[in-house]
């Protein structure tokens, strides 16, 4: 018995895409179909789709063999919302509120209930649309893991893993030119990717946006290290990364994004700055997009399991305006607004922070 009377249920995914997302899809729909006899639409390329009346039947078939596979076969979006559409008026662009088409599309085509997995921003505009009224219950991704509220999101152990697999390369080529290896993760203002990645791929120092560096100290750290313990460095920097005093490093400006600043660039300026402080070969390379891409991990596809069967038991017993989320190792909800906009950042009193101090790892303070 379940306590709402959903028989239709729309499933988007919005922002930046992510490893495991296609795993979430197809565990929405099998517990959908399997466990309640409910049908599922995909709206395909976010909430763009939405406002184009999109709509594509998603069922046991058409979503088998889509687990493992990187990216989103429903495709995604981080620069729309129904809230904010540019348009050009007297020729000049301003923004347009349409979320009430949005809601008018659902009702159309019969949704009851929609499932959005996104990060902060999709979220915030999933919690915009429960006030409008739709029943609606969020899934955390992102490869940053930045998202408020849970413990850990869909895509951040696969981009981690990737970046620990391009760490361990660069070691060899590092220690045979006896070089400073600089390597810049995303991640936007958060550091989760550059510390789990430095962690693992045994980085010496790690940068990340909660502690501003000060360059002369990893600079001088960097060759108290050459001199006496090895003969090469790893340098793991978050593209959100700043200097004592200093801003972050901004690639480029996207105006019509809800989110238009766009990080990058961090790694060449501190891969510079420190072949000059410590006169030793330097090289920068930025793994980028690479984070986004590939198969999921296991921990992502069983994490997207859990996910997308408690999101739609959630919808079934009524809890809207939720977002089922990771806690001590438990699938749990939060109101939606807990994710919605917000971020979640490493503290001070990190254990993964204190294990990198403990091991000797320089966080540039
Ligand atoms: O939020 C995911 C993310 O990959 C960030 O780490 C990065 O800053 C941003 O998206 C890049 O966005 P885009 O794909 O628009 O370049």
């Amino acid at each position: 018995m379940t306590k709402s009377n959903i028989r239709k249920i729309a499933l988007l995914t919005g922002g930046g895409d992510c490893p495991g997302l296609n795993a979430a899809i197809r565990a929405v729909v099998q517990s959908a179909i399997i466990e309640y006899d409910v049908s599922v639409v995909g709206i395909p390329d976010g909430f763009k789709g939405l406002l184009e009346n999109k709509f594509v039947p998603l069922d046991l078939n058409n979503t088998t063999g889509i687990f493992s596979k990187g990216g989103t076969m429903l495709g995604s979006s981080n620069i729309d919302t129904p809230f904010a559409v540019p348009i050009l008026k007297n020729g000049k662009k301003v923004f347009e509120d349409r979320s009430d088409e949005a809601v008018r599309n659902l009702k159309t085509e019969r949704v009851d209930a929609m499932i959005v997995v996104g990060g902060d921003g999709t979220q915030s505009i999933a919690h915009g649309m429960a006030e409008k009224g739709v029943n609606i219950v969020g899934i955390p991704k992102t490869i940053d893991n930045d998202l408020a509220g849970t413990e850990f999101t869909i895509g951040f152990f696969t981009a981690v893993s990737t970046a620990v697999d391009a760490l361990d390369k660069l070691h060899s080529t590092a220690e045979s030119h006896h070089r400073v290896m600089v390597v810049e993760v995303m991640g936007r203002n958060a550091g989760w990717i550059a510390l789990f990645a430095g962690l693992g791929g045994d980085a010496d120092v790690i940068l990340i946006p909660e502690i501003a560096f000060d360059i002369k100290k990893v600079a001088s750290f960097l060759s108290d290290l050459h001199h006496t313990r090895k003969r090469y460095s790893i340098v793991v920097v978050a593209e959100g990364a700043k200097p004592l005093g200093g801003d972050v490093t901004v690639a480029r400006v996207i105006e019509d994004s809800p989110e238009k600043i766009r990080l990058g660039g961090i790694g060449h300026r501190v891969a510079g700055e420190l072949e000059q402080l410590t006169g030793r070969e330097t090289r920068a390379i930025v793994l980028g997009h690479l984070l986004r891409g590939g198969s999921p991990v296991g921990f992502d596809r069983i994490l997207a399991s859990r996910f997308g069967v408690a999101a739609v038991k959630a919808l079934m017993d009524g809890h809207f305006d939720s977002m089922v989320a990771y806690k001590n190792d438990q699938v749990e909800l939060v109101p939606l607004n807990t994710g919605a906009g917000k971020n979640r950042f490493i503290s001070p009193d990190s254990q993964f922070l204190q294990a990198g101090r403990h091991r000797g790892i320089h966080f540039g303070d």
